[in-house]
C-alpha cells in the first residue's frame, strides 16, 4: 500500500488516518462512519492550495490512457488499473491482481429509448467483466492491497457477485477465501461460482443483513481482510467505470447514470469519479446520479420519502431481484450525498415492473441479471415525471450478467415467475408488453413439417397483430 500517495478520510467526523491504521471493520473508531480514500496533493477533500499542488494535466492523462491501450502489459490492460493515475494506491504495481477487468461496452438501447421518448438511450454493461458482474473493478483494487499487506484470509458477506468476485481474484493471488451468503437466497450460478474458484463457502441461515452481522464478528476475532464495499478501496476501483464510460463518450460526461441500489457502494463510487474527474478537469459537468430500488428492499427511498434523506430505517427485504435484497446498506449515507449533490432522484419499481424492463433489455439483444433491470424501468418513472428531458444522454449502469441468473429468466418466459395479483399491477400496456415478450420455449416432434406448420402459425398470429 502506497501512504505516501493516499490517505483515508472518516465521512462522519473528517478525522484522517493512514491506509494502516484503519480497523478490521473499515469504520472511524470515534464516529462509526464509513472511511473514503484521498490524495493529497490533488483530492478535492483536502482544503486549499494543499489540495491542487499537484494537480494532473488532464490532456495529459487523457493521452496516457489512450497510450495504455496499445500495452500488452496485463496492468495496462486492465479497464481499471489503466487509470491507476487516479488510484494511487499501491506501492508496487507488480502486486496488482487483474483478470483485465473493465474494458466493458457501452451499448445503445435503440428500441427502449423509442419507446421512452428518448433521443438516445445508453447501457454501461459492466455485466460483461471476467466474473460477469461490476464487482470486479472494486475487488481487483482492494484485493490487490490485501495482497500488497500480506494478508492470507479474505472475506466477504454477499448477495452472490461479491462473492464470485472476490473468489476469483483471490485464487489469481492465491489468497484464501470465506464467503458468507444468505442460504437459499442468491442465484446457483453465483454460488457456482465461488465454489468453482476454491472459495470457502459458506452458507448461513439468514439473509444479507444476517451475513453482515457474522462476519463483523469474524474480522475481529480472525486474521482475514474484509473485502465488502464498506472497505474504502473497493470504491475506488468501481469508480473507474465513470472514467471509462466518459472516455467512451469522446470525455463528455453523460447527463444522467442509473444505478440500482443495494448497499448502496456502487452510486457512491461512481459519484466520486465523476467528482474527481470534475475537478481535475476532465470534464465540465457533473451528470445526475439517480439511485433505483426494488420496492421489497427500497430503505433508501423510505428514507427520502420519510426524512428528505437524513434518517434511515432498516427493512426485512424481500425482492427476486436477489442480487439487492438489501435492508441494512452500508453505504446508505454516502449515496445520500451524491444524490442530493448531482440533483438525481431515487425510486422504488415493482416486481412486475422489473421483470418487463428485463425483458426489455434482454429483447435488445444485450440481457442483464434482474437487479440491473431495475435500472430501466426506474429510468421509464423518471421520465414519466418530467425528470428526464428527451435530448438527454441517459446512461443505465447494467451491474450483471444475464447468466447470473438464468432460473429467474426462464420462469418469467414459461409464465410462472409473477404471481397473477402482481401482473395485475401493470397497465393494460405493460400487459400487452409482457405478452409480446414472452417467448417459451416449443417442444415439438423432430419433424421438419411440424417445424413448419409453427413458423407458418406465428408468422399468421403476427399478421394478425400487426
Ligand atoms: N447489481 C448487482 C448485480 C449487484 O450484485 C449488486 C450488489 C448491486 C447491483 C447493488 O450494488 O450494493 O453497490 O448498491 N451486490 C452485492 C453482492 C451486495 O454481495 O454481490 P450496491
Amino acid at each position: 500500500m502506497n501512504s505516501k500517495t493516499h490517505q483515508l478520510r472518516c465521512t462522519g467526523c473528517s478525522a484522517v488516518i493512514s491506509g494502516e491504521e484503519a480497523g478490521s471493520d473499515f469504520r472511524c473508531p470515534q464516529c462509526h462512519e464509513l472511511y473514503e480514500v484521498e490524495y493529497p496533493g490533488w483530492s478535492s477533500t483536502v482544503a486549499g492550495d494543499e489540495g491542487k499542488r499537484n494537480l494532473p494535466n488532464p490532456s495529459a492523462l487523457r493521452w496516457l490512457w489512450k497510450e495504455r491501450r496499445e500495452s500488452l502489459q496485463p496492468i495496462d490492460q486492465s479497464g481499471v488499473w489503466r487509470y491507476r493515475d487516479l488510484f494511487p494506491i499501491l506501492a508496487d504495481l507488480n502486486k496488482a491482481v487483474t483478470l483485465r477487468e473493465g474494458n466493458t461496452p457501452l451499448y445503445e438501447l435503440t428500441r427502449c429509448a423509442a419507446a421512452l421518448g428518448l433521443d438516445s438511450l445508453l447501457a454501461k454493461h459492466q455485466g460483461m467483466n471476467p466474473t460477469g458482474s461490476f464487482k470486479d473493478t472494486g475487488m481487483t483494487a482492494a484485493l490487490s492491497v490485501a495482497a500488497e499487506r500480506g494478508f492470507q484470509w479474505v472475506a466477504c458477506a454477499s448477495t452472490g457477485n461479491t462473492s464470485a468476485a472476490m473468489a476469483a481474484y483471490a485464487a489469481r493471488a492465491c489468497l484464501r477465501s470465506i464467503v458468507f451468503i444468505p442460504e437459499g437466497k442468491i442465484a446457483w450460478g453465483k454460488l457456482s461460482q465461488s465454489m468453482d474458484y476454491g472459495a470457502m463457502t459458506v452458507q448461513l441461515k439468514t439473509d444479507f443483513d444476517g451475513c453482515v452481522r457474522v462476519l463483523g464478528e469474524l474480522v475481529k476475532r480472525f486474521p482475514v481482510y474484509l473485502l465488502n464495499s464498506v472497505n474504502p478501496y473497493r470504491l475506488e476501483g468501481q469508480k473507474t467505470a465513470a472514467i471509462e464510460m466518459t472516455e467512451q463518450l469522446d470525455w463528455q460526461a453523460p447527463d444522467h447514470v442509473v444505478v440500482p441500489g443495494g448497499n448502496l457502494a456502487n452510486g457512491s463510487a461512481l459519484g466520486k469519479g465523476f467528482a474527481e474527474m470534475l475537478h481535475l478537469g476532465l470534464i465540465n459537468h457533473m451528470p445526475k446520479i439517480s439511485v433505483i430500488q426494488a420496492e421489497g428492499a427500497n430503505p433508501l427511498y423510505r428514507s427520502f420519502q420519510t426524512s428528505g434523506g437524513r434518517e434511515l430505517s432498516p427493512v426485512v427485504a424481500e425482492t427476486r431481484a436477489s442480487a439487492i435484497r438489501i435492508g441494512n446498506p452500508a453505504s446508505w449515507k454516502k449515496v445520500v450525498r451524491v444524490i442530493e449533490a448531482t440533483g438525481g432522484s431515487c425510486e422504488q419499481v415493482n416486481e412486475q415492473e422489473i421483470a418487463l424492463a428485463k425483458a426489455q433489455i434482454g429483447a435488445e439483444g444485450i440481457g442483464c441479471e434482474p437487479a440491473s433491470a431495475v435500472t430501466l424501468a426506474g429510468l421509464k418513472k423518471l421520465v414519466a415525471q418530467g425528470k428526464v428531458a428527451r435530448e438527454e444522454r441517459v446512461v443505465l449502469l447494467l451491474t450483471g450478467h444475464t447468466l447470473k441468473d438464468s432460473d429467474y429468466t426462464i420462469q418469467y418466459h414459461r409464465g410462472t415467475l409473477l404471481q397473477p395479483e402482481e401482473t395485475a399491477l401493470g397497465s393494460e400496456t405493460e400487459q400487452r408488453q409482457h405478452d409480446a415478450l414472452r417467448k417459451p420455449p416449443l417442444v415439438l416432434e423432430a419433424d421438419v413439417d411440424a417445424v413448419l406448420r409453427t413458423l407458418e402459425a406465428q408468422m399468421r398470429s403476427e399478421g394478425q397483430s400487426a
